[in-house]
């Protein structure tokens, strides 16, 4: 009898339309197929150089502490509570979707204070909420804040609430995770002190580093600390030092992610950034226009709409996993559903990198229509493709 694992492996070809990770193009792939070469050769130092002056301009810092961790985007968010946080700091998270509460989550494991604001989902983190909860409490240290909440949609205006976190002494923490490379963000210039992200949403590579980035006043916080970092893998300092002239072992290097990473900044520098940026706004106003001719309603607010990602509400009497299994089944097409509270009750969908592309937003049109009305839901065929067709006619 031959067991399944005998077999090569094939996976399907899949429409990435999900929460992430989104389609890898085969440039990126192919990247990833070069000779494995040791992580203290020089020939890869300079791989490194390269992702780190890409990785600045993808950030739009001039930060020299920008490089790329050895995670997902999780791992991120452990490297910068880990390192900002000890027992007696402070930080403030605005709690607006699943990711939200992860970071509180993780704060709270570091023993520092963990003040969290609870927002309704769906919800932005708004400069006067930030206003209202800051005056409320003393020496906060961190303000933590999902730029792009992936859970909902719902993008939050970090440069008005830059200012007002910075004018009570406080840093502030930024996830970027579905925002880099598919919205705007200036850490210099909006002042953000720490921000990470992931590879695998809108910089187009698989899923594996989380780009990070420190400006002074963070790394002269974490010089301050009283105790050491808990943790040795992400110990920022030390890792440091495997980036800077050091050279210094720190723990192996994924070889093979690193020219990914590489290659898919390489192509979205090559298209240019604002340009990413502009297809990521085009792309997106198209997929709602769609939705909304079905009669779908979005979860998040019309001004605070995330472009990377659109969460629906699932219309009544139709079911989840129906669908989303027969996008997957029938179509090839992967959307996601709601996580927490959302579950059962949204769909998410990524138009992200390599998928955020206008034919894709026809292709899965036409696919919901087909399954909408299959279960039963009233649907006008064509309207959502034409809805979107004259989106992109007039953007
Ligand atoms: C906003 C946000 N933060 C953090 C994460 C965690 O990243 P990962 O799943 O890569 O660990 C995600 C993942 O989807 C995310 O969307």
């Amino acid at each position: 009898m031959t067991e399944s694992y005998q077999n090569e492996l094939q996976p399907s070809q899949r429409v990435l339309l999900g929460a992430g990770p989104s389609g890898v193009n085969p440039r990126v792939l192919q990247a990833m197929t070069l000779p494995v070469i040791g992580h203290l050769d020089p020939e890869f130092f300079q791989v490194m150089d390269e992702v780190c002056v890409m990785l600045r301009k993808v950030f739009q810092t001039d930060n020299w502490f920008t490089l790329p961790l050895s995670s997902t985007g999780t791992g991120a968010m452990e490297a910068a509570c880990t390192n900002l946080l000890e027992p007696g700091s402070k930080i403030m998270i605005f709690k607006n979707g699943y990711f939200g509460v992860r970071l509180a989550d993780i704060a709270t494991r570091c023993r520092a204070e963990v003040i969290s604001i609870d927002l309704e989902w769906g919800k932005a983190v708004t400069p006067d909420l930030v206003e209202e909860h800051l005056s409320k409490h003393d020496n906060i240290d961190v303000v933590g804040i999902v730029h792009a909440e992936t859970s909902t949609g719902a993008l939050s205006p970090i440069p008005e609430i830059s200012d007002l976190v910075h004018k009570s002494g406080a840093l502030l923490l930024v996830d970027a995770v579905t925002s880099l490379g598919g919205h705007d963000l200036k850490i210099d210039e909006w002042g953000v002190d720490v921000c990470y992200s992931g590879t695998q949403k809108c910089i187009g590579a698989p899923p594996g580093l989380a780009p990070i980035t420190l400006g002074d006043r963070a790394l002269e916080l974490i010089r301050n600390r009283k105790s050491d970092v808990q943790s040795f893998y992400f110990n920022l300092k030390d890792i440091e030092t495997y980036w800077n002239d050091n050279r210094a072992y720190h723990h192996t290097s994924p070889i093979s992610m690193t020219y990914a990473i590489r290659e898919a900044l390489r192509m979205l520098l090559e298209e240019g950034l604002e340009n990413r940026i502009i297809r990521h706004d085009k792309v997106a106003s198209g997929l709602r226009a769609g939705l909304n001719a079905l009669g779908l309603q979005l979860l998040s607010e019309p001004e605070y709409q995330l472009n990377p990602l659109t969460a629906v509400r699932i219309p009544d009497g139709i079911a989840d996993t129906d669908i989303r299994s027969k996008l997957l089944r029938d179509y090839n097409i992967e959307i996601g559903g709601g996580l927490g509270d959302l579950r059962g009750k949204i769909w998410r969908i990524g138009l992200m990198g390599e998928n955020a592309r206008e034919s894709i937003v026809f292709t899965l049109l036409s696919a919901l229509e087909e399954s909408l009305d299959s279960f039963g839901y009233e649907v006008a065929y064509g309207s959502s493709l034409s809805a979107a067709q004259l989106t992109y006619a007039n953007y």
